[in-house]
Parts: C-alpha cells; sequence; structure tokens
C-alpha cells in the first residue's frame, strides 16, 4: 500500500544578518511536526527556503558594496548563514527553495502571465501608502496612526505604473473559506482576517513594480518586477514542480497540508495565496497554522532594538536538543511567548535533568547495581503497577491529538504525565528495600521493567522534539530498532524479558541557575560583536592607483557653523598651496585635537560643496561597529612622515 503524504512547510525566510531565536522557533516547531509524521509512517515533504528580491535587499546590498546576488549568497549560504542555522537546529527538511532559483524564477514568469491571460492580472497606477520595510502598499484607512499597521513604521506615498491582481473578486470565495473554520488556525486569527481585510472590502493587489530592480521581470513587460509576495507566497507550489521540469512532485503532494507561519504573516498567507490559488484554478492549502511570536519583556526581538538572542550560544551552551526541547514545551503554540534566560534553564533543570534525565539515570543505575545491567527473566506482577501500565499504553494517542492539531506543547505535557508518574512509581516501590530481600527479585525485575518500558514509550514520542538526545537514551536502556517504532509505543511488553541496560554519559546535566545565567551573558556579549563584513569584489591594481592619496599635515581645523558634523579643514598636501577639505567627524574629535597632526586624504575626488563651503577631497578614517555602537579612528601617522608623501 502507497504510504499516505504530508506536504508541510515554513515561511521562506528573508536573507537575515542576523537570525534570533524567533526565527528557529517557526521552523523547529514545524520540524517537530515533520519528524512526528514520518514517525507515524507518513511520506512526508517538508519544504522551507528563503525569500531573496526585494527593494529592502537592492538597498542593504547597494549599502554593502555588493551586488543583491551576492548579498543573499552571503547571508544564505555564508558562515552563520540560514543553511548553517538549520544545520546547527538539525532542521530535517526534505527541499530547500531560494526565490532566486532559476526554476522558481521561470515558474514565477508562467504564472503571472497564466493569470494575466485569464483576465486577473490588469495593468493600472498604483498611488498609496508604501511600507519599504515590509514592501506593503497601504491604503489610508489601513493605517495604524499614519503608520504601517504590521511594522509600525513611517510610510511615505508613491505612485507607480503597475499591475493588479483582481483580489476583490475572490473576496467571497476567500471569506467561505476562512469560515470553513479548518482552513485558518487558530480560530481566533479567523476574525482577525475577516473583519480587518475582507469586511472593510478586499481592493485589488498591486502586483508589479518598477522603482527597483531586484525582482522576477514579468517577461511580457520587462520594466516590471513582479511583487516580492507573489513571488514568495508561490513558492509552495514551484518547489514541488508546478510550471517547471525541476521537480515532478506537484500531483503527489499539493495540496499542502499544513503552512506553518507567523502572525504577522497570516494574512497573506490565508486571503492572498487562496485567491492566487483560485485563479490559478489549483486547490487551496488544507490548512494556514499562526504561530505566536517570541518576545522579550512583552517586545519583539529585532537588531535595532539589540535584544535579539542568538541561538549559537544557547545550543553551544545547553545543546540543540535542549533548546528545541525548551521552544516545544514552553510556549503554546498559538500565542506569544516571553523568552527568558531563567525560564530556559529552569525547563532544562526541573524536566530535563530532574524528571527525564533522573528517571533514565535511576533506572539504568538500578538495573546494574541490582542484576549486573541485565534483567532476569522472572516477574511478578502488583496492583501498584496498573496506572502505568495503563498509562505506557494510552499516553500516545492522547499524544497523537494533540499533535495532529498542531498544539505540541499539550502533547508534551502528555508525555511528561507518563514520566512524572514512572519518577513516582520508584518512590512507591522502593527498588532498594526490594533489592534487600532475595525473595523479592522477581517482583524487584518487575519494576525495573516497568520503568524501562515507561521510558521506551515515553522517548519514541520525544524523538521528534530531541533526536538526538532520544537516540542515545535508546541505547541506554536496551532499546532495539524495532522497540521504537510509533507502532509500539502504545503497547506493554515490547522490550525483550531480558532487556539489557548500558549506563551512559548524563543526558542533561542540572544547571546552576546564576552561574549559567552569567555565562550566558558574557557569550551573547561577545558574540553581539557584528561579524567581519565580506570583502568587496575584486578592483585591478590600475584601478586602485587612480586614487590618488596623500598624507597632509593639518594647518587649522574648526567646527563648522550650524552643523553639528562637520569640520573645517585646512591641510598643507606638499604641493605649497593649502588645500580646504570638510569633514563629518565632529561627534569623534574636537578640533583642537587635531591641529598640527599628520593625517591622509584621497585629493582627486571631485569637489563638493557641504553648507555652502567647498570641500577638496576626504580624510581617512578607520570605522566599525563595536558593541553596537559606531566608532570612528582619523589616519593619523607618525609626524616624521613628510606631507605630499603618497599612498600606494
Ligand atoms: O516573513 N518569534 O520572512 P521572515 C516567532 N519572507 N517567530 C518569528 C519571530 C519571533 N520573534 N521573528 C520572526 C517573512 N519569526 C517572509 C515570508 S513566506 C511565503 C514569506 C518568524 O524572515 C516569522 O513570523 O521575516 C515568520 O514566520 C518567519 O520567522 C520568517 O520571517
Amino acid at each position: 500500500m502507497e504510504k499516505k503524504t504530508f506536504y508541510i512547510t515554513t515561511p521562506i525566510y528573508y536573507p537575515s544578518d542576523k537570525l534570533h531565536i524567533g526565527h528557529a522557533y517557526c521552523t523547529v516547531a514545524t520540524d517537530v511536526i515533520a519528524r512526528y509524521k514520518r514517525l507515524c509512517g507518513y511520506d512526508v515533504m517538508f519544504l522551507t527556503g528563503t525569500d531573496e528580491h526585494g527593494q529592502k535587499i537592492e538597498e542593504k546590498a547597494k549599502a554593502a558594496g555588493m551586488t543583491p546576488q551576492q548579498f543573499v549568497d552571503n547571508i544564505v549560504t555564508g558562515p552563520k548563514g540560514i543553511l548553517d542555522l538549520w544545520k546547527l537546529m538539525n532542521i530535517s527538511n526534505d527541499r530547500f527553495i531560494r526565490t532566486t532559483d532559476d526554476y522558481h524564477v521561470k515558474s514565477i514568469q508562467r504564472i503571472f502571465r497564466k493569470m494575466y491571460d485569464n483576465g486577473d492580472i490588469y495593468k493600472g497606477a498604483y498611488k498609496g501608502m508604501y511600507c519599504t520595510p515590509c514592501e506593503s502598499f497601504w491604503t489610508e484607512s489601513q493605517l495604524v496612526d499614519g503608520k504601517c499597521p504590521d511594522c509600525g513604521r513611517e510610510v511615505h506615498y508613491a505612485e507607480e505604473e503597475a499591475y493588479f491582481f483582481r483580489l476583490s473578486k475572490y473576496a467571497k470565495p476567500v471569506q467561505d473559506l476562512l469560515e470553513t473554520g479548518t482552513f485558518l488556525e487558530p480560530a481566533t486569527r479567523v476574525n482577525e482576517m475577516i473583519n480587518n481585510f475582507i469586511k472593510p472590502g478586499l481592493e485589488d493587489l498591486c502586483v508589479s513594480r518598477t522603482s527597483f530592480k531586484w525582482g522576477i521581470p514579468v517577461d511580457f513587460d520587462e520594466n516590471h518586477v513582479v511583487y516580492v509576495w507573489v513571488d514568495a507566497l508561490s513558492n509552495y507550489i514551484t518547489a514541488l514542480g508546478y510550471l517547471n521540469d525541476k521537480y515532478d512532485d506537484f500531483d503527489k503532494y499539493w495540496p499542502a497540508d499544513v503552512h506553518v507561519v507567523g502572525k504577522e504573516i497570516v494574512r497573506f498567507h490565508s486571503i492572498i495565496w487562496p485567491a492566487i490559488l483560485m485563479s490559478l484554478g489549483i486547490p487551496v492549502p488544507k490548512k494556514v497554522y499562526g504561530h505566536g511570536w517570541l518576545v522579550i519583556d512583552g517586545g519583539k526581538m529585532s537588531k535595532s532594538k539589540g535584544n535579539v538572542v542568538d541561538p549559537y550560544v544557547l545550543s553551544e551552551k545547553f545543546g540543540v536538543d535542549a533548546l528545541r526541547f525548551f521552544l516545544m514545551r514552553t510556549f503554546p503554540f498559538g500565542s506569544d511567548g516571553n523568552f527568558s534566560n531563567e525560564l530556559l534553564i529552569n525547563t532544562i533543570n526541573m524536566d530535563l535533568a530532574n524528571d527525564l534525565g533522573n528517571l533514565v539515570s535511576r533506572t539504568t543505575a538500578m538495573v546494574e547495581k541490582y542484576f549486573g545491567g541485565t534483567l532476569p527473566a522472572e516477574r511478578e506482577t502488583a496492583e501498584a503497577d496498573e496506572e502505568l501500565v495503563g498509562l505506557i499504553r494510552s499516553t500516545r494517542d492522547a499524544y497523537a491529538v494533540h499533535m495532529d492539531a498542531l498544539h505540541p506543547h499539550f502533547a508534551l505535557e502528555e508525555v511528561f504525565k507518563l514520566i512524572q508518574r514512572a519518577n513516582k512509581y520508584i518512590d512507591e516501590t522502593t527498588p532498594w528495600v526490594l533489592a534487600k530481600d532475595e525473595a523479592k527479585k522477581a517482583r524487584l525485575a518487575t519494576v525495573m521493567y516497568n520503568l524501562l518500558e515507561a521510558l521506551r514509550v515515553a522517548l519514541t514520542m520525544l524523538l521528534p522534539f530531541m533526536p538526538e538526545s532520544c537516540e542515545k537514551a535508546f541505547e541506554q536502556i536496551g532499546a532495539r530498532g524495532e522497540d521504537r517504532s510509533w507502532d509500539n509505543a502504545n503497547r506493554y511488553g515490547v522490550l525483550p524479558c531480558d532487556v539489557a541496560v548500558h549506563k551512559g554519559e548524563t543526558l542533561f546535566p542540572r544547571l546552576d541557575v546564576d552561574k549559567a545565567i552569567a555565562e550566558l551573558e558574557e557569550m551573547h556579549r561577545a558574540s553581539s560583536e557584528p561579524p567581519a563584513k565580506p570583502v568587496l569584489p575584486d578592483v585591478t591594481i590600475d584601478e586602485f592607483a587612480k586614487c590618488d592619496m596623500r598624507v597632509c599635515k593639518v594647518l587649522t581645523c574648526e567646527a563648522v557653523k550650524k552643523s553639528d558634523k562637520l569640520l573645517k579643514f585646512t591641510l598643507d598636501d606638499g604641493s605649497g598651496k593649502p588645500r580646504q577639505i570638510l569633514s563629518g567627524i565632529h561627534k569623534f574629535y574636537e578640533p583642537e585635537q587635531l591641529v598640527g597632526k599628520t593625517v591622509v586624504a584621497i585629493l582627486n575626488l571631485p569637489p563638493r560643496k557641504m553648507m555652502g563651503q567647498d570641500s577638496n577631497g576626504m580624510l581617512l578614517s578607520a570605522v566599525k561597529e563595536v558593541n553596537g555602537k559606531e566608532e570612528l579612528h582619523l589616519m593619523i601617522l607618525d609626524d616624521s612622515v613628510p606631507a605630499g608623501a603618497q599612498l600606494c
């Protein structure tokens, strides 16, 4: 019989140079569900990727002195880039799509043309308020206090010739879809979509841009690039081979079983995306799940606030499995969760060190101590076993209900009821007392066996959350390959009667809270140093030689009136004629500090006027961000270097 398929996706990520634990949250959750479905026997397709086009990327690349392609390559495939992060977090995606991949580009052009040909895309002019960071046009009525309703930042008026998608035509079918109650979850998000976006009237959507170039060109009108959200959302079908030859899995996996997305992009996934699919005549996904954010002190993590939590630091300190577990155990998936180091450390101590870790180490230690590591076959059951054995048989199904509903938090709750019950069972059965009486050997063996069975079942359910630690723990309790299967996770009596344990390393050592927090803070401080800027593309020696850089002596230096940045220099550049240069370094130096100093200037830049004054060249400085602050050091040389000496 063919396996049932399960297609699950994360959003495709913007190339960000500061990936934080909030980014990892969404992908870890999706990975946990994908692993769970594989464990249950599904043929899973788990897709993730990167969303690489748009004005923002074009601007950032320019600021970094790179082409947009160099810029995105560096962030996606470079050190500590997105691919590295997913490797670190043990993400088991089956496919990775980049929107700059050739096959995706071709598919998008065909998708756009198909919608144009069927009359759903038409040419018009866009006038409206535009939020550059979100790449979204907004109507006046959608703005909140005159600002972008998504990110709260400034918007500006913009106007351009553009293609439009007849989104308005799909308002009714999209509303019907939302009202099915199963398409968008959690349910609270449904009302938000209907009341905030559909009821006020769904307007046609601007789906092309002419004001920048870094996007997929509309192939029948090359001045236009396709709106980044049409490009991005379509990844979910292009990655299966829709309108391209790269893959051939569309019929097998589409419609997606679930798109897992953060709450701020639910609007795109539950309104625009189904409308695009309806226009293309393709079934809509079965579900969109909008999860909450990881926040710090109630606010979003962001590079500009300087409060991002580095997943590399956390996993180096606590291990990837503990981090994955913490993210899923602590916060209900649909709601926001307030991250703190204390919470992380306490969760590790309580659930992993005390409850799970202790159960593994106590049980294996007792089997070694009382039976030399291998249980005898004799058994003696008692009434005291019933509750635990009942839980061994029933927990899997309770867990599955929650996992299928995308509530990993509640699923873990069920597993920990079993683990805690097993720990209590040790206290109730007092194996150390049984061990003193030779006649109680069979009873003691039964108690040990029940504990190992409880662990086997719990570890099977924890496997999607902590794949590596569970494998190690399975080894320790003597579970063979087939003992670890999903089918055996609701059965009692699966481990062999004479199971042999192998007590190994402590899986989750207990942490000293204060010490761990102090260490973490120090590690975070060190890791928040910005990464070294990548080296710019090559220049030839001839190009370099065109810059005329010379040593100059500062004759006079004064602040420019009405400017808090500019200093005006008169310099001896060795030519015998004084040279005037203006430099925006007043924030870093007072004029009297610089008179008489030996500095370096480029002389052959075109003359500029600054605050009405001439500037003939530029002083060289060294600039770097340190602890979140820009530092500038003027290049000051030894006084023995003569004026006019040339840099080469
Ligand atoms: O939105 N807590 O990409 P993205 C939880 N390219 N989740 C968070 C988070 C936090 N603090 N910060 C970010 C995009 N995320 C688009 C998607 S899909 C066709 C295009 C989540 O890199 C965020 O909610 O800004 C989103 O689900 C994911 O990280 C990627 O965000």
